[in-house]
């Protein structure tokens, strides 16, 4: 037994065009599979995170970090769609891994999308009860304080206490919970359900650039590069770097299209303009955003939980009006961030169960709804869990070190397949390899060397219980290492 089988290509491609009531339903076109990408990325990052990121690191100059962390993401994003067009299977970057490094690699990249998908739910999911709770208190609805926070708190970036005055996050569970069912009762309600949400928060964040330009007060960008007070990561050009870490997490969601592939009627054509089409979407959106932010407020009063209404109230009661869509914008956009990191979750553990690294009941697909329902609600409530219990500090910077992971393995992957298959027909290829690739390994790797060091040794922890679990389930369960690799496609 190798820790580092391969499953071969012609196995997966075959998997890929099984049909059937045990298979998943392919019902996305490209410009589903487009607003699926934009509905996961527009959300948290862009919507409370910037505003930390302008204030604390980099002030007006945090659009070159949106500049920085989106060309980290176009270089991974070009690998994802290759390997999306190449193997259309539901499990990414997981499956991705199985095909060119092994086993090992894969179960680890599995393994660390949960940080990057269940944790991401999760995170959103606390961001949005946040947004949530506050409009309700506008409406004169006000929830009891100890039933909208976390029980558990971290001190500076280290130990993990009580929050004495939180015992639930009980909006985040809440909202967790409803957007399970409507995930188990079908892709194709939920992808609706998505373009409607995506078009209402592009529509907001389309206002605010367009609106916002006209009263933007140009001083506010002087200095656009507040000075370097002496310290790694504040202000200068090390603050760009620490900023570009921290609004890499507004990224995020692009390589979820992938994900569905399973899904996407013509996944070789429409994984490639999923991936990529959402992502310079939101890119040139991002930039535009901050842009706007830091030109109407000075960047030193971002640092609040809703930056982009703090910014917007700035121009005065001509824009007064446009602060309630920001709020409606902010609830509606997060949800659907959550609702598509859910989606892709259950996904990767299907593919692993498939392969006998989980067990079978977690590869069951509903008879009649065609989705993957088990891992579905098995995903729904541990997200729920983490959300109602841990603060979003915590999970953002978990999340975002594990994607930053995945999207490194994902470039090294690409040019592995590259020297030991050149031969396959790849219907989208990653331009100018190994360059893009090694450059996505190089800027994604710096950011996550931005992170804080207890961020690495929660991740360390994580991989280790991973490990445990593999070894003593997965690696005598697995289809490849007994030989059995194709059963499951011809089921
Ligand atoms: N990109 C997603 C967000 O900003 C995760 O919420």
């Amino acid at each position: 037994m190798s820790l580092f089988a391969t499953k071969s290509l012609a196995v997966l491609q075959e998997e890929a065009s099984a049909e059937g009531q045990h298979t998943l339903k392919r019902a996305l076109g490209a410009m589903n599979l487009t607003l699926l990408g934009i509905g996961a990325i527009i959300g948290a990052g862009i919507f409370v995170l910037t505003g930390t990121a302008a204030a604390q690191y980099a002030g007006p100059a945090v659009v070159v970090s949106f500049v920085v962390a989106g060309l980290g993401c176009l270089f991974a994003g070009l690998c994802y769609a290759e390997f999306a067009a190449l193997v259309p299977i539901a499990g990414s970057a997981y499956t991705y891994g199985y095909a060119t490094m092994g086993e090992f690699i894969a179960w680890i990249i599995g393994w660390d999308l949960i940080l990057e998908y269940l944790f991401g739910a999760a995170t959103v999911a606390v961001g949005w009860s946040g947004y949530f709770v506050a409009f309700l208190k506008e409406l004169g609805v006000n929830l009891p304080a100890s039933l909208t926070a976390a029980p558990l708190s971290v001190e500076g970036t280290h130990h993990i206490v009580r929050n004495a005055g939180g015992i639930i996050n009980l909006p985040a569970v809440v909202l967790v919970a409803l957007l399970t069912v409507l995930l188990v009762i079908g892709i194709k309600e939920s992808a609706r359900f998505n373009n409607l949400i995506v078009f209402v928060k592009v529509a907001i964040v389309l206002l605010v650039i367009g609106f916002g330009f006209a009263y933007v007060n140009a001083a506010n960008w002087h200095p656009f590069l507040p000075a370097n007070t002496g310290e790694y990561g504040h202000y200068g050009w090390s603050g760009i770097f620490r900023a570009a870490a921290v609004v890499f997490f507004a990224y995020i969601g692009f390589d979820a299209v992938s994900t569905t592939a399973q899904e996407a009627r013509n996944p070789q054509r429409d994984m490639p303009i999923g991936i990529l089409a959402s992502l310079g979407i939101c890119t040139v959106l991002y930039i535009l955003m901050a842009l706007v932010m830091t030109g109407l407020a000075h960047y030193s009063e971002l640092n609040v939980p809703h930056p982009v209404y703090v910014a917007i109230a700035k121009a005065g009661p001509a824009l007064q009006w446009l602060t309630y869509f920001v709020n409606v914008g902010a609830i509606a956009g997060l949800a659907s961030v959550v609702l598509v990191m859910l989606m892709g979750q259950p996904r990767v553990f299907f593919s692993m169960a498939r392969d006998g690294l989980l067990p079978p009941a977690f590869g069951k697909v509903h008879p009649r709804f065609q989705t993957p329902y088990i891992t579905t609600i098995v995903t729904g409530v541990v997200a729920a869990v983490v959300a109602g219990l841990f603060p979003i500090g915590l999970l953002g910077e978990l999340v975002s070190i594990g994607t930053l992971l995945a999207f490194v393995i994902v470039c090294a992957g690409v040019i592995v397949l590259r020297y030991k298959h050149p031969e396959i027909h790849r219907p989208f290829r990653t331009p100018f390899v190994p360059v893009v690739p090694l450059l996505g390994i190089a800027i994604c790797g710096y950011m996550m060397r931005a992170l804080p060091e207890d961020t690495w040794i929660r991740l360390l922890v994580w991989m280790a219980i991973g490990l445990v679990i593999y070894f003593s389930y997965g690696r005598t369960h697995s289809r490849v290492q007994n030989g059995n690799a194709t059963a499951m496609a011809a089921d």
